[in-house]
């Protein structure tokens, strides 16, 4: 439980907000790097409440800007995007990707009104396919991006999508932490087969089956929360799956088997109430075969949709990424398919998370809930961007993580180990990133 105050801290996202001001001291993963196009359309791109526009000027150069233009408020989403920069259609005032602007033909041309003349802008980096902005320049220089393992994959070995979801971001990322609702809301009634999902997954379902009340632990690191959940197993055994929580919304859950493919997510928030999730899976070693690749992107997961759940696109920020089960078709909830299939009756994975998160309220009230010890993992995120919080605010100190990025280079784990092995120290050689493991990479 929070107090009504905790929660206000800890969900409130906009310019000026303490956890606003924390999350604005990190890098930010927002788009594809193929979303927008040299010379092409902007794309409108909504961050912790702030209205913004991506664009690729002429140069081939990404730039996230102030959706309004500073001369009269005109919207620069329908701007041309010409000659190195976005100029506003009202008047014809050009700015480029670092906000300055740089033409401005309705002033007479020996005026030098444009060069006092700028708009917010945020640096943008591109890494691992995804373009990714820097919302803290109030504070200082941007620091070097998380050095997270999948950045310097070629894209062959990545499959990646993004999904948005309406709810307040901490209730979305709270999912991620909470590994005991997997043998409930995700689980069969009858095993998979394992033909279709493959043993690894298999495996995992009987083991969730067989023990639905997982043990866990958590450890605090350089980067985050290491998580583990710990269930009983076949043969004596225990199964312990590892999920690493980065700061501040980045989550990498435990491979299934051996399998070496990973996941990686990130859930940003756009405002107050909507939060995106932008989620990959990358396999370290070799590149996803086209058939893996079809399988991934049509199958229902974390953050991937089924094409025919996927809602028409719209010029909105992240419009090309909504989805058609919500609140107000009962996310296409089966009763029938509950009785004999399915223990949620929703067929769409995302969904059996977003649904229970979604009906919490766009902001979820905290100071009604009652955690167990299930909730450990939930406690200790809280608690660690609780205190973040509290030390830039109050006393002005700097979140450490920002200027450390090797701490992002961890990896998440799923080991079987004998009653009583602790599984922190047992997967500490797994969760490193082993830079010679990637021979088929540049
Ligand atoms: S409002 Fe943009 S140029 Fe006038
Ligand atoms: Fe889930």
């Amino acid at each position: 439980m929070l107090s009504a105050s905790d929660n206000e801290l800890l969900t409130r996202v906009g310019a000026g907000t303490p956890m606003g001001s924390l999350l604005r001291h990190y890098w930010i993963p927002f788009l594809f790097s193929w979303e927008i196009e040299a010379g092409g359309a902007p794309s409108r791109v909504r961050l912790l409440g702030e209205d913004l526009v991506a664009f690729r000027d002429t140069h081939g150069v990404a730039g996230l800007v102030a959706e309004r233009c500073a001369h009269r408020g005109a919207s620069l989403y329908f701007g041309r995007n010409e000659d190195g920069g976005l100029a506003c259609i009202y008047h014809g005032w050009r700015y480029d990707t670092s906000g300055r602007c740089t033409e401005m033909p309705s002033e007479p041309d020996d005026s030098q009104f444009k060069d006092k003349v700028r708009i917010v802008s945020y640096p943008c980096e591109e890494r691992g396919g995804i373009v990714w902005t820097f919302m803290g320049t109030a504070y200082g220089p941007p620091p070097p991006l998380p050095a997270l393992e999948w950045l310097d994959l070629p894209e062959s070995h990545v499959v990646a999508a993004k999904r948005v979801q309406p709810s307040n971001w901490l209730q979305a990322l709270e999912g991620e932490i909470d590994q005991s609702h997997v043998s409930f809301v995700h689980s069969r009634l009858a095993l998979s087969e394992e033909t279709r999902e493959g043993a690894g997954r298999a495996f995992a379902d009987r083991i969730k089956k067989l023990d639905k009340h997982p043990r866990f632990e958590v450890v605090e690191t350089p980067s985050g929360i290491c998580i583990g959940a710990g269930r009983r197993a076949e043969h004596g055994m225990e199964y312990w799956r590892v999920t690493q929580h980065l700061m501040p919304f980045h989550i990498m859950t435990g491979p299934y088997g051996e399998d070496p493919m990973r996941n990686w997510r990130a859930w940003v928030p756009i405002d107050d109430t909507n939060v995106f999730v932008i989620g990959l899976s990358f396999h370290p070693l070799r590149p996803f075969t086209g058939e893996e690749r079809e399988r991934m992107e049509a199958r229902s997961g974390v953050w991937t949709v089924s094409p025919e759940m996927r809602a028409p696109a719209t010029s909105a920020p992240f419009g090309a990424w909504r989805v058609l089960p919500g609140l107000d078709n009962d996310f296409f909830q089966d009763r029938d398919l509950q009785k004999s299939e399915l223990y949620s009756g929703i067929t769409e994975f995302w969904a059996q998370d977003s649904a229970p998160q979604i009906t919490m309220g766009p902001i979820f009230d905290r100071t009604k809930e009652h955690l167990g010890t299930s909730d450990r993992g939930i406690i200790a995120v809280r608690r660690k961007l609780t205190a973040r919080v509290r030390a830039l605010a109050e006393r002005g100190e700097r979140p450490p993580e920002p200027s450390a990025p090797d701490v992002y280079r961890v990896r998440s784990d799923a080991l079987l180990l004998r009653p009583g092995e602790a599984w922190f120290e047992a997967s500490a050689e797994r969760r490193k990133v082993v830079a010679d493991s990637n021979p088929d990479c540049p």
